[in-house]
């Protein structure tokens, strides 16, 4: 099997660190150009463009910020044309214990929804009106495993945000496949990036470890291969699917 992403244009949010920077280069690597998004670290997301080339050019949205996520959107169409695919990767995972004061507690939560499930409605708003006038289009969704099997004490805002992602790529699957429009979900364990150091730090590198059934932390390279293919079109009769990559942590 050969895929070619020659021609097609994709948004991947979060594309600066972490998952994202790695669903980005794999996607240029089979022909993507690329659309990387980043809020804070501009100068790897500069980086990652120059190295990856195939036309790959940085967009900055804050995605706590609904204009902002409009905005993205729009201004990617502006630049390529059109958009092909969507990759919903942006994330953030924040330790809120229970027993911190109610407006810290409050704010976070505020926060991880802003983030992880507005601005992906918002974004999957966008790409669903897009997509509908050009035939057609793929939506991927990286949401965790926390969304079916939960989160610690700690990541209770987390845990819902991504299984609120989980029913609005379901419900874009079910609602809008006669036009054309696909949607996935990608259900990562722990995976070795800056947010999953957050987890090693808080609870221990042997607590990560400890649930995984292979010998070592999943890397951004173990998960950027499958949203490749779902990107690739060959996949589409899997719509509605949640792919779990979680080197058998969670088996449901
Ligand atoms: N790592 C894991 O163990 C794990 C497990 C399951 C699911 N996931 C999910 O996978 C996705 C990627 O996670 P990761 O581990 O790669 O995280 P990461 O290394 O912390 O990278 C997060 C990315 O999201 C962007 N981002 C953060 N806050 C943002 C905001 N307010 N507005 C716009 N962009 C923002 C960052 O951009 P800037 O740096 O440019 O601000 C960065 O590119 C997330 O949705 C996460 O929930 C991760």
């Amino acid at each position: 099997m050969r895929i070619d992403l020659t021609s097609k244009v994709v948004l991947v949010t979060g594309a600066s660190r972490g998952i994202g920077n790695e669903i980005a280069r794999q996607l240029a690597a089979s022909g993507a150009t690329v659309a990387v998004h980043y809020s804070n670290s501009p100068s790897d997301a500069e980086a990652l463009c120059k190295e990856i080339g195939h036309g790959a050019k940085t967009f900055r949205a804050d995605l706590g910020d609904a204009g902002a996520a409009i905005r993205l959107f729009d201004e990617v169409v502006a630049a390529y044309g059109h958009i092909d695919v969507l990759i919903n990767n942006a994330g953030i995972a924040e330790l809120a214990p229970i027993n911190s004061p109610d407006a810290e507690w409050i704010a976070s939560w505020d926060k991880t929804f802003n983030v992880n499930t507005r601005s992906t409605g918002i974004l999957t708003k966008s790409a669903i009106n897009h997509f509908k006038s050009r035939g057609g289009g793929r939506i991927i969704y990286i949401a965790s495993r926390a969304a079916f099997r939960g989160d610690s004490e700690d990541y209770l805002a987390y845990a819902a945000s991504k299984a609120a992602m989980v029913a609005l790529a379901r419900s874009v699957a079910r609602g809008f496949g006669k036009d054309g429009i696909v949607a996935f979900v990608i259900a990562p364990g722990f995976v070795r990036t800056a947010m999953a150091q957050d987890a090693i730090d808080a609870y221990g590198e042997e607590f990560v470890l400890g649930g995984v059934a292979l010998t070592r932390l999943t890397e951004p390279s173990d998960v950027a291969p499958m949203i490749v293919l779902l990107a690739s079109g060959l996949a589409d009769h899997a719509t509605g699917c949640s792919i779990d990559i979680n080197a058998a942590s969670y088996v449901r």
